[in-house]
């Protein structure tokens, strides 16, 4: 075992784990923080994405000793009460069937859209490609990853 230190969503915290352990076992197991969810565990279907120096990141297959910058969970994209855009539209275009790959859909978004304010289908596509989601909610994603583009243009003017 070994004293980890970790700054998740702008909180510091240390954890006493073994240091192989995966990234997503601690978000859930000590820190309580179920956004991230335990799909494949192999790094194949995104369930357990979390964001790390702006990247979509799989942590069912990273060590956490491996963490060297703060993480956002699914817990810390809204702000004060406020949802991020890619929460608002999600909720507008009700994609969720089970919900059971939202967290990486709604990162794997959030990423996307934070490299490239205004996709085009195409790039959308490719963008979301590695997030699966079994329930086939695929057409729904598409259009409520335009309608956050929309959302956060209003609201920032970026991609204006
Ligand atoms: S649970 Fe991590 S990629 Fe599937
Ligand atoms: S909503 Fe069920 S797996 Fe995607």
């Amino acid at each position: 075992m070994s004293k980890i230190s970790l700054k998740v969503n702008g909180a510091s915290h240390s954890v006493d784990v073994d240091p192989t352990t995966p990234l997503l076992y601690v978000l859930r197991n000590d820190l309580d923080l179920h956004g991230p969810r335990f799909g494949c565990g192999l790094g194949q279907c995104g369930a357990c994405t979390v964001i790390i120096n702006g990247a979509a990141v799989r942590s069912c297959v990273l060590p956490v000793s491996a963490v060297r910058s703060e993480i956002t969970t699914l817990e810390g994209l809204s702000k004060g009460g406020t949802l991020d855009p890619v929460q608002q539209a999600w909720i507008q275009e009700q994609v969720p069937q089970c919900g059971f790959c939202q967290n990486g859909q709604i990162l794997t978004a959030k990423v996307l859209l934070d490299k490239n304010p205004n996709p085009t289908d195409e790039q959308i596509r490719k963008g979301m490609a590695g997030a699966l989601c079994r329930c086939m909610t695929y057409y729904k994603i598409q259009a409520a990853v335009k309608v956050a583009a929309q959302l956060k243009k209003s609201a920032t003017g970026v991609g204006a």
